[in-house]
């Protein structure tokens, strides 16, 4: 025992002495190679394939990339077409032009007054003010709340004239305008002036606020699917068809122009086009069976239709084509699993990326051991609800981390990096300390943790007889899972 505390950490008191790095990449340990080719993928727009068994940091590799990603510049939106509704257009903005538009937007939002401010005669016919004892209310009351008279707005020249306001406000009817226009004297030529309700304030309008207003609409309307601040990792664990190529959802009145909703409001983008600019990850890969295809067309056409996925659906007579889907592929497998990867599309991302063998072990050395306790630091950090670990209570971790590379991956004198498990281990050490309401998770905490929760050995001659066994069974697809569940997948979440 006395060999696991080398000096240079025994001179922490605990685990929350040790520092963790801001940088995710430099959070992952032991897998330098890949970490090293990452950031270099990651900086160089390259696709990346990661093998190796679960829990080695293979998602940890792949979200951290998205650190040393460029923020996007460029926003997806589909645009109406009033010639051909089902054929909606791509548009691309740029971010100064988002940004432009943005600012636009808010300067023809004209300015909000409170009614009270508003001229009398605006306010009354706007349905503010009531006109017999000039008490403010909110438009929505037909008769004013203070003098009971119904609020008739004198001077509005309906059809009805002024019988049908009042009869209007006998049956609760609003008949009060939502909006009115004056002309003002300004220096030598008459403006036009708008008011307009705006909840219970007055929103005003002059003529460059309106001017500006028009051009807006004359634009045909159209919908952001992928917008300019976006997270440039994007996860898609056994996505669905639609999940990760888009649809166009259904309406019950399809494409009817009073009823229904107009086919480009009802494009949804797909993880291919969110991840555009970024990360696409793709994690256990060959789940995707055939969709992988699609996948390998999105990369080589840097671009991907959206069309409704239902053939029942109203959806599916809508397409839009060429909607961009530029990202980085990051596909994560087993070793097992190679075979059934899409060849030319591992062929794609070794032609333009890395493969990369997951280590499963490291050394047994000082400067390795100081990794597992930065590791044991941060999964106590990350986790939030258990205490940090003396220096003792982590050489145990540390010993348990050497037995298993010994009998999981027959190393001897190196440390597994199967790491999730070993995450595991930390947590529940630690719900055994708060449970103990100790303020440090002890050496006996762990020593408990891992009679409790894994007897490796024992469980795994118990199950398949011997070790030789068991890894042997881990070639047939039958037993593969039940292997993965006993020895990899085990959590303790
Ligand atoms: N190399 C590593 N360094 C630090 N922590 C790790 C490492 N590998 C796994 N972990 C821990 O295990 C968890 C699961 O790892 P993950 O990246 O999802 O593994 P994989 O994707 O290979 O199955 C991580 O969130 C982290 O807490
Ligand atoms: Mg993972």
């Amino acid at each position: 025992m006395g060999t696991f505390y080398v000096d240079s950490y025994n001179d922490y008191p605990d685990t929350s002495y040790i520092k963790i790095p801001t940088n995710p990449l430099e959070r992952v340990i032991g897998q330098d190679d890949a970490v090293k080719i990452a950031m270099v993928a990651a900086k160089q727009r390259r696709h990346l394939l990661l093998v190796g068994p679960p829990g080695v940091g293979k998602s940890m590799i792949a979200q951290a990339m998205s650190f040393y990603i460029e923020r996007p510049t460029e926003e997806i939106r589909v645009v109406h077409n009033p010639q051909y509704p089902e054929r909606p257009f791509v548009e691309i903005k740029t971010r100064e032009e988002v940004m432009a538009e943005r600012e636009e937007e808010t300067s023809t939002s004209g300015i909000i007054i409170d009614p009270k401010d508003a001229p009398t005669s605006v306010a009354e016919r706007l349905g503010y003010r009531c006109s017999k004892c000039g008490f403010y209310s909110s438009p929505s009351d037909a008769v004013c709340p203070n003098c009971n008279s119904p609020k008739v707005q004198m001077g509005t020249q309906g059809p009805f004239g002024d019988v049908f306001n009042v009869i209007g406000a006998a049956f609760g009817v609003q008949n009060n305008l939502d909006k009115v226009t004056l002309t003002r004297r300004n220096g030598d030529h008459d403006e036009i002036i708008v008011y307009e309700r705006y909840n219970d304030k007055i929103r005003v309008l002059d003529e460059k606020t309106l001017e500006r207003r028009r051009r807006l609409e004359k634009k045909s309307p159209s919908k952001t699917i992928v917008p300019i601040d976006r997270n440039p990792f994007v996860l898609a664990t056994g996505a669905s068809e639609t999940e990760l190529l888009g649809d166009v959802r259904h309406d019950p009145y399809g494409g009817h122009p009073q009823l229904g909703t107009l086919p480009y409001e009802r494009v949804i983008a797909g993880s291919v086009h969110e991840a555009h600019q970024g990360v696409l990850f793709i994690d256990e890969i060959t789940h995707l069976g055939n969709l992988q295809r699609y996948i390998l067309t999105a990369m080589q056409e840097k671009s991907f239709p959206i069309t409704g996925r239902n053939p029942q659906s109203a959806g599916a007579s809508v397409r839009v084509d060429k909607v961009p889907a530029d990202f980085i592929l990051v596909a994560a497998c087993n070793i097992n699993d190679l075979p059934y990867i899409l060849s030319p599309l591992r062929s794609r991302i070794v032609g333009n990326g890395y493969e990369i063998l997951m280590k499963t072990t490291m050394k047994d050395t000082e400067e390795n051991r100081m990794k597992y306790l930065q590791f044991i630091s941060q999964e106590i950090t990350m986790d939030g609800k258990i205490p940090h670990m003396t220096m003792e209570a982590a050489g145990l971790i540390i010993e348990e981390g050497k037995k298993r590379a010994k009998i999981i991956d027959k190393k001897n004198n190196e440390l597994t990096l199967r790491l999730r498990e070993l995450g595991g281990l930390i947590r529940a050490a630690g719900d055994i300390a708060v449970f103990k309401g100790n303020k440090l998770i002890e050496k006996e905490d762990v020593e408990e943790a891992i009679k409790l929760y894994v007897p490796v050995e024992e469980k795994i001659t118990k199950e398949y007889g011997s070790m030789a066994a068991a890894y042997s069974s881990e070639n047939t697809t039958s037993q593969k899972d039940f292997y993965n569940y006993n020895l990899d997948d085990r959590s303790y979440e």
